[in-house]
């Protein structure tokens, strides 16, 4: 049985200048709280650090000249311990951010991409002394071109984005060699993840949206008649950003390909199809891969995430450069421009993220390709459970078969009680489990997104539904005010966009 939080304890506002040890959640700098002679090691003296130290005079901090500065080992392991209890990640519980997809990240392969003979090495070093991370590279751009149905991969771009953007250099890359240089527009539907447009305006395109039909896949009417000469390409998730397979999908690519565009896949939602399904055999020209979503590697906070591209064979020159060759059995090279004239170049120092990378080859090598395929089936088994147990409490827009995610409405939950979709997904914060993506996509209004993947045993997922029927149950003032159990509580979503506090200031400070 779920256990209701208790609405926000009463704390005493501290006055100005008393400690701030003393207030729940807050956890000074480690320059704030250390002290003269705490310390667990011996050093040297500190002014002989410094004085070793290659930090210019001016830019040190200058901890005191009495004695040795700082904290002891128990007030070291406090603070970082009390610092990472302010976080919400998927080591905690439930993470169901849709669109996401924050599985599990195995530790086994976090500590494979710690290893020293991975993050000892250099990209800029001989080839020659690089053979162990060429091999692994070289293997895993094979395995994703499987699992794609493309013909050829980069592991360079850091993340989705950074793959999409690469992806459409490829694209104008392919057009201008063909003498068609003036296809200027990428084509979108309406339910197209925000970095999709954004990426297409930075590579210069113009963006034509087209809207979706009424069961939330692509207008084939509308498609036909946003593309023509002008179409460089089309960019689609499939499954798509409501969750549900395009089944046209065959149809979709011949309108693109007889326009002369070239059709990109955007892999944020492979997670739901490896094994199953391969965007190459479905038409697509251009995919990129999520490393850090699809294969496990950690992300959230601005990465380091991974977003490998993969393409036909007639894109392949495109590709930058270094392309990683394998000559015989245990021996790579790589190449560079001069074998390969039609590249776009560099988009990243070196071959990518090298301990993402390795993260991923980890994450496949424990799977295999059965694991992968299982992993697909899991994660849409565990969507299609919530969604059905969510019925009559949620709207369900699209009457479809969702796949690994599924979008709801609190449409019918706002008119009947106040609570908003932003509500749900605060309170559940109070419950212990992470909100899903809230109010994307754009077109489904009061939009809940939900995507538990296959790392969510079946108990969470019922601890999950019964927090949302617990919500839609309960004072629509407390949902309001929700969350009142994080260090952080509600705050005012406008001001705190618009006047950003980037730089820590303890309350004390901030009340003087
Ligand atoms: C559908 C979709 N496309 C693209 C991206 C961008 O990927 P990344 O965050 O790795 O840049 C995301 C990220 O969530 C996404 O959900």
């Amino acid at each position: 049985m779920m256990t209701k939080p208790h609405a926000a304890p009463v704390l005493r506002t501290p006055t100005a200048g008393v400690s701030l040890m003393v207030i729940p959640h807050e956890v000074p700098l480690v320059v704030e709280e250390a002290r003269p002679g705490q310390t667990g090691t011996w050093q040297g003296p500190a002014d002989e650090r410094l004085a070793a130290s290659r930090i210019p005079a001016a830019l040190r901090w200058n901890p005191g000249t009495d004695g040795d500065f700082g904290l002891s080992e128990p007030q070291t392991v406090a603070h970082f311990t009390k610092l990472s209890q302010k976080n919400f990640g998927n080591d905690t519980a439930l993470y169901p951010l849709g669109s996401c997809t924050m599985k599990h990240n195995p530790k086994a392969c976090d500590e494979m991409g710690t290893l020293s003979s991975v993050n000892l090495v250099h990209p800029s070093q001989d080839p020659r002394t690089l053979q162990g991370s060429l091999e692994i590279f070289w293997e895993l751009e094979r395995w994703l071109a499987e699992i794609t149905g493309m013909d050829a991969v980069s592991l360079q771009p850091a993340a989705g984005a950074h793959g999409e953007f690469l992806g459409l250099l490829v694209m104008r890359a392919y057009h201008e060699a063909r003498g068609e240089g003036h296809r200027d527009e990428i084509v979108l539907p309406d339910t197209a993840h925000g970095t999709n447009p954004a990426t297409a305006s930075m590579a210069g395109y113009k963006v034509v949206e087209i809207p979706s039909g009424p069961d939330g896949l692509v207008d084939l009417n509308a498609l036909k008649a946003a593309v023509g000469p002008k179409t460089a390409g089309f960019m689609l998730t499939n499954p798509n950003t409501v969750g549900i397979f395009e089944k046209n999908i065959q149809t979709i690519q011949k309108i693109i390909h007889e326009a002369g565009g070239l059709l990109y896949y955007d892999g944020a939602n492979l997670n739901a199809i490896t094994g199953q399904a391969r965007p190459g055999d479905m038409g697509f020209d251009i995919v990129h891969i999520n490393l850090h979503k699809t294969f496990a590697v950690p992300h959230g906070g601005g990465g380091p995430g991974a977003g490998p591209i993969g393409v036909k064979k007639r894109l392949e020159p495109f590709l930058p450069v270094p392309r990683i060759v394998k000559r015989t059995a245990g021996d790579f090279t790589t190449e560079g421009m001069e074998r390969h004239p039609q590249s776009v170049g560099k988009i990243k120092a070196g071959y990518g993220q090298g301990a993402a990378l390795v993260r991923a080859y980890s994450y496949m090598c424990m799977l295999g390709g059965d694991g992968i395929t299982r992993a697909a089936e899991i994660a849409c088994l565990n969507a299609s459970y919530v969604k059905e147990r969510l019925k009559g409490i949620l709207d369900f827009p699209h009457p479809g078969r969702s796949m690994h995610e599924f979008v709801a409405s609190a449409s019918g939950l706002k008119k009947r009680t106040g609570i908003t979709a932003g509500d749900v997904g605060k309170r559940l914060l109070d419950y212990g489990l992470h909100a899903p993506t809230v109010y994307f996509p754009l077109l489904v209004p009061e939009a809940i997104m939900f995507e538990p993947t296959e790392s969510a045993t079946k108990d969470e997922l019922d601890r999950f539904i019964a927090a949302v029927q617990a919500i839609a149950a309960e004072d629509p003032a407390l949902v309001h005010a929700a969350p009142h159990t994080t260090p952080v509580k509600r705050l005012d979503e406008a001001t705190a966009a618009k006047k950003l506090v980037l730089r820590w200031h303890t309350l004390a400070r901030l009340e003087a």
